[in-house]
Parts: structure tokens; sequence; C-alpha cells
């Protein structure tokens, strides 16, 4: 399978983002393969969800290492090992060390549940509501030493209703981001991408806002 893009998705959580990559995957639109889900918590439903789909995981907790860098190495480690081309963040709660982000430049992405750059952290969609937006989205973005400051590959817009609740935002966003984020990884697996400071182009298409 020489010709798939060898992706490690990093896991928090419920892991929907990952099973949308597995979908994109399983029906032919996304030219990559996982080899291996790490996860950062013990519990997260992402872990049942790779496994169901035969895809190895390693799980690393927070305290297992004695400081972030040590964590960071030996997060690098196991996806050198694995031969990992692309690093898929997929809800995964942690802020990378330099350790992490030098040994895979412009070769990691994250999705964000904002338009960034408002409302970056944590509670993204939280944020939104409370600031009282009316329009809100997600972002897929490369990551470097910010927090949800890297270059933006594609953002998607989604209206905010008066009686929306967290809940309600982020399921709505949420439909974005499992369409978004397999489109940003196909268009890296073409060699479509091109970083330019903090812009990123795609090649032969005009904009990345999708509403
Ligand atoms: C997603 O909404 C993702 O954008 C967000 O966590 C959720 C994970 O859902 N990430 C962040 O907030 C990162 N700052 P999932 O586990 O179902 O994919």
């Amino acid at each position: 399978m020489a010709d798939l893009l060898k992706l490690g998705v990093l896991i928090s959580g419920n892991g929907s983002n990952l099973q949308s990559i597995i979908d994109h995957i399983e029906k032919g639109s996304l030219k990559a393969i996982i080899n291996i889900v790490i996860s950062n918590n013990t519990d997260a439903y992402g872990i049942t969800r790779a496994k169901k789909h035969k895809i190895p995981v390693v799980i690393l907790k927070n305290g297992d290492l004695k400081n972030k860098e040590d964590f960071d190495s030996e997060l690098v480690k196991t996806l050198k090992d694995n031969g990992i081309e692309l690093v898929i963040l997929a809800g995964f709660m942690r802020i990378l060390t330099p350790v992490f982000l030098k040994a895979f430049p412009h070769k990691i992405m994250n999705i964000h549940p904002a338009l960034l750059p408002s409302f970056p952290g944590i509670h993204g969609q939280k944020q939104a509501l409370e600031y009282g937006v009316k329009i809100s989205g997600c972002t897929v973005h490369f990551v470097d030493e910010g927090v949800d400051t890297g270059p933006i590959i594609i953002q998607s817009a989604v209206q905010v209703f008066d009686d929306d609740t967290e809940e309600t935002l982020a399921a709505r966003i949420l439909k974005e981001e499992h369409r978004i984020y397999p489109q940003a990884i196909q268009l890296f697996a073409e060699g479509k991408i091109e970083i330019k400071g903090r812009k990123v182009l795609i090649k032969n298409v005009r904009s990345n806002c999708h509403r």
C-alpha cells in the first residue's frame, strides 16, 4: 500500500472525528491508512472504535512519564516506529512541546470547534455562545508552538441560533468537522497543500471556507 498516506491519530475522548476518518478511508474518499491510534485516556471511547476496525492502539496516560518532554518523546518514538507521515490530533487534549513539533514539522494537523482565531483553547463552542456570535464553525489547521494558532487549512461555518445550548451548537459544528477533516487530510495526501508563512495555499482551489 505504498501510495497510502500513513496516519497516526491521537485522541482523548469520544473519537467521532477518528470514526469519520476511518469511514472516509473505508469508502475510498481518503487515500490513507491509520497505522496507529494513540490515546492519553484509558477510558476514551475512540479506543473501542479503533479496535473495531482492527487498528493498533497505544495508550499513554498523562502520568506515565515524568515530564511533558519525556511524554512527547515517547509519542514521537511510537509514531516514528509506525512510519507515520502525518499526525492527526482528533480531540487530543494536550499541548504539544517543541520536542513533538520539531519531530513533525508541518506534519501535525488539529481540528478546533470554532472559527479561529476566535475562541481558541478549550470549550470553543461555549466561548462562542457566551460571546454571542451569530456564526461559528470549525477549523482544520497545522499545529505550531501556540495554542490553536497554526496556519489554517480549511474552515467551515455554521449558524448560531438564539436557543442553542453548548450541546446543540457542538453537534452542528461536529457534523462539519466530520466533513472537513478528511477533506484536509486528502488534500495533504494529494500533495496539494503549500504553506507560505501563515498562509496555506491549496493548489487549484480559490477558497477553503465552506458555508
Ligand atoms: C471535537 O469537537 C474537536 O474539535 C474538539 O474536541 C472534540 C473531539 O470530539 N477539539 C478541541 O476542542 C481541541 N482544542 P471527538 O473525540 O468526538 O472527535
